[in-house]
């Protein structure tokens, strides 16, 4: 409660502030404003310093914001932020192992649905199959999300496809680029990765307690970020679109649709999604290469069934189903 008073302050502070256009604020009306002290005000001040603002204080005048950080915090989050429930919760930090492990705890510790982990950096950042995900400092949008719908365990793949659904639809608003979906869930741009969506499950029997979505998003990199063994396979928006994008802004546009994608779904089920997300997928009607864990299966991608499973239809017009693998498309 008491951290949930002092982070609804330093969004207020931040508001007068945004209001006041770079002119100065003074402490009496910050005071008047947030309802508290001037020592506590100029505490407020410090807290905003080590967060990465540059505050100017001049005696007489007050203060003024000469700079703001181009950092993914709570307050640059929630300014502005037009959920019900997702991104309410915000854990953030600069430096993380894998926000997917916090999230594992926090959704173990009992935390509410819509919480989400974002960190500035990750470095033991996971992908699907058991892959490490590359995760460099300011660059990317590295985001962990709570959920608890009440599905049963079959339908959680479903929300992966939702996911990705939700982020092409968001990179699309904010960038006017036209994302495409890889089945399952990677966002490609001319067949390099932007995007990489992590879905695990905490679950008691058939009873899922929470489902944890991982995002990736590679955002403002320019080529010579990414590695050697990366530049041929991974792209990011600032390479596609030619522009720096406000990786707050578009987290904000991503949790804005996501939550409305979910309602829908968990309202009137996964046909409207599916239709959605068959409209921006790239691997149906081609050639693919599907590597399971049993083995390669050759043929065409022919649609996915209602749970959002992949069909495949080899030579022989026999049908596969395919549940998890690594897609090529030929
Ligand atoms: C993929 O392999 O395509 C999925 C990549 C998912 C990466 C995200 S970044 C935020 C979250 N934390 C992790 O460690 N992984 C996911």
């Amino acid at each position: 409660m008491a951290q949930y008073v002092q982070s609804a302050l330093r969004e207020r502070l931040l508001e007068v502030f945004t209001h006041a256009e770079g002119e100065f604020v003074s402490g009496q009306r910050l005071s008047e404003v947030l309802g508290c002290s001037r020592t506590a005000v100029w505490k407020h001040i410090e807290d905003l310093r080590k967060e990465g603002y540059e505050l100017e204080a001049v005696k007489r005048k007050g203060y003024r914001i000469t700079m703001k950080p181009e950092k993914i915090t709570s307050n640059e989050i929630q300014l502005g932020l037009k959920t019900k429930f997702l991104g309410r919760n915000i854990h953030y930090e600069e430096t993380v192992s894998s926000t997917q492990k916090i999230a594992h705890k926090l959704a173990y510790e009992g935390a509410v649905e819509g919480t989400i982990i974002v960190a500035e950096e990750q470095i033991a950042g996971r992908g699907r199959l058991d892959r490490t995900w590359y995760s460099p400092k300011y660059t990317g949008i590295w985001m962990s999300i709570i959920l608890r719908p009440a599905i049963p365990l079959p339908q959680s793949p479903q929300l992966t496809l939702l996911t990705a659904v939700s982020m092409a639809q968001a990179i699309q608003e904010v960038t006017g680029l036209e994302p495409e979906i890889k089945w399952p869930n990677d966002i490609l741009f001319h067949q390099k990765k932007a995007v990489g969506i992590l879905t695990e499950l905490q679950a008691e029997a058939d009873r899922i307690n929470s489902i944890i979505i991982g995002i990736g998003i590679n955002v403002n990199q320019v080529e010579d970020d990414f590695p050697e063994e990366l530049q041929e396979r991974a792209t990011s928006l600032r390479i596609e679109g030619k522009k720096k994008i406000n990786r707050a802004e578009l987290i904000q546009v991503i949790l804005e649709k996501l939550e409305k994608l979910y309602e829908h779904y968990l309202q009137n089920g996964f046909y409207p999604i599916k239709l959605l997300w068959e409209a921006y997928a790239i691997s149906i009607g081609k050639n693919i290469i599907a590597s399971t864990l049993n083995g390669k299966i050759h043929g065409v991608a022919v649609g996915i069934t209602d749970e959002g499973v992949l069909i495949i239809e080899d030579e022989d017009r026999k049908r596969h189903y395919i549940h998890s693998a690594d897609i090529e498309i030929r």
